[in-house]
């Protein structure tokens, strides 16, 4: 019984994959060639240029795919951003005159009993579905189709077609690469890593614009099995922080407010302490996810409140973002490594927070805590980006290729790679004699984080999509 299923299920997955590959080859070898914005595009005084920015998560927790559409909108492009609506919006991208919020419908969930190789295959199909639909025929043709990768599948794939149908052009925001991704939750011998893999390749190549989020990640798109040939432009725009993360002498709240909005309850009896400097505030932000392993923090703090320093180390409250598949394991394991009396002066706290009390949070507190593993190597972490806007230093997670493209050791945070280097950076930059240490890393990340997306962004994707100018204006 199951058997046959197995061999039905494998048969559609086939099938699917296939026709969509099918599609890939017709496309790469009909001669469209990428020759510059398309015409009637160009120029802030031209036609309005439309764009379709697509990701196939929620939109809320998209922060990447919100900025290029507010930044499109804020030159007066015109912007359907589609995704799913599961977490709120982006204040900015709530009546915004030339935002379109587009919701995708949410696609079935699996039900437990269902293995996820029957389901996958019913998945994939309904989001081709309602992705098509969307694309080709509800909504207008636009100009550019800029797609958010991974998730890639099918949405690379869709958008390369609608592309084709509709004489718009294709540019992919690279963030990551989905089959490292799924090699990191499926295991690397998982059939459909090898499967998604080829797939990025084959559409990869069929883009007529690349961003990538590193110069690492450029340097190796451009290289085998990717080979992105060099007549598709690609640029490097790395993350930067949104205007709502500001240093603290920037915010109109002190730390006195923004501490007295976020602490709750029995918590709010540490404030006194906290703001004379004796309670060290660290925050963390976390997905809960394998590839972020928080027993590194969870560990460190063990070692920290056990270490034999000749002066006490200053209590620390850990304030943790997020939410996750394994939150509710750490909570339970927080709660047993609290009763075992092994975190005595050490307070953790998983909270949610709005978006501006997280930016303000950020600015508030002492050190900012990135446990990001990257599965790529060449991804970073955006909050990271974001603590640096909030003027907040670090000490990161660092065993990646990319890192040092963001955190600069000694200027502007601290790499770790074991829980044992990080109770060390912890004791150092916490206590009293690591206070110097902990000014000169604050500047540089004040400094690091002066510079903003508008910036970043005006340069790079705003000279391709020709709203501005090269150089100047
Ligand atoms: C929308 O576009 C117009 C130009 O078409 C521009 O003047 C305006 O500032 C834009 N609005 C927003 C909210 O970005
Ligand atoms: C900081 O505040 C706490 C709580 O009010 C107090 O117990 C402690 O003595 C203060 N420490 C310093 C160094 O002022
Ligand atoms: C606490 O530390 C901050 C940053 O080093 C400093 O500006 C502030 O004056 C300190 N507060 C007290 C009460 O020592
Ligand atoms: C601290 O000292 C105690 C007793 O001297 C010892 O048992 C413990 O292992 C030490 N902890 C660390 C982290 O060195
Ligand atoms: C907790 O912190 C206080 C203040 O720094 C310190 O005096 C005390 O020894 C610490 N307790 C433990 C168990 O580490």
């Amino acid at each position: 019984m199951l058997e046959t299923s197995v061999l039905y299920a494998s048969g559609a997955i086939i099938l699917s994959f296939g026709l969509v590959f099918l599609l890939a080859f017709s496309l790469f070898l009909s001669p469209t060639k990428y020759v510059g914005p398309p015409a009637g595009s160009a120029g802030p005084s031209g036609k309005q240029v439309s764009v379709h920015v697509l990701v196939l998560g929620d939109i809320g927790r998209s922060p990447r795919m919100t900025y290029h559409a507010l930044s499109i909108a804020k030159h007066g492009g015109k912007v359907h951003l589609i995704g799913y609506l599961e977490s709120a919006l982006h204040p900015d991208l709530v009546n915004n005159d030339n935002i379109t919020v587009t919701a995708l419908p949410t696609p079935p969930q699996r039900p437990p009993s269902i293995p996820f190789i029957l389901f996958a295959p019913f998945k994939v199909i309904h989001q081709i579905y309602h992705l098509l639909t969307l694309l080709c025929y509800r909504l207008p043709p636009a100009q550019w189709i800029l797609v958010q990768n991974p998730p890639s599948i099918p949405t690379l794939a869709i958008a390369r077609l609608t592309c084709y149908l509709r004489k718009s052009s294709l540019m992919i925001d690279w963030h990551n690469y989905g089959w490292t991704i799924l090699s990191g939750t499926r295991g690397p011998s998982h059939p459909l890593v090898s499967i998604s893999k080829l797939y990025e390749c084959i559409f990869g190549r069929l883009g007529h614009f690349h961003l990538t989020v590193t110069g690492a990640m450029a340097r190796q798109l451009r290289s085998p099995p990717y080979s992105i040939p060099t007549s598709r432009p690609m640029i490097p725009v790395h993350d930067r922080p949104a205007r709502i993360f500001q240093p603290l002498t920037s915010l109109k709240s002190s730390r006195e407010s923004i501490l007295n909005r976020v602490l709750e309850g029995n918590d709010k009896a540490l404030l006194p302490s906290i703001l004379n400097n004796s309670t060290r505030l660290i925050v963390s932000s976390t997905s809960w996810t394998p590839d972020e392993d928080f027993s590194l923090l969870l560990d460190a703090l063990v070692q920290y409140a056990s270490a034999n320093s000749s002066k006490p180390l200053p209590p620390i409250i850990a304030i943790i973002t997020g939410k996750g598949p394994q939150k509710d394991l750490y909570l339970s394991k927080i709660a047993d490594l609290t009763k075992q009396g092994r975190l005595p002066n050490i307070t953790i706290k998983t909270v949610f927070l709005p978006f501006e009390d997280y930016a303000s949070l950020l600015a508030a507190a002492d050190l900012g805590i990135c446990l990001h593993k990257s599965s790529s190597g060449v991804d970073l972490p955006m909050k990271v980006v974001d603590m640096f806007g909030a003027g907040l230093p670090v000490a990161a997670y660092s065993g990646y290729e990319s890192f040092g493209e963001l955190v600069k050791e000694g200027q502007n945070g601290r790499g770790f790679e074991t829980a044992e280097e990080l109770a060390g950076i912890l004791g150092t930059l916490l206590s009293e004699e690591g206070a110097g240490e902990l000014k000169v890393l604050k500047a540089g990340a004040v400094k690091e984080g002066a510079r903003r997306w508008d910036e970043e962004w005006d340069g790079t994707v705003g000279v391709a999509m020709g709203f501005v100018d090269k150089k100047g204006s």
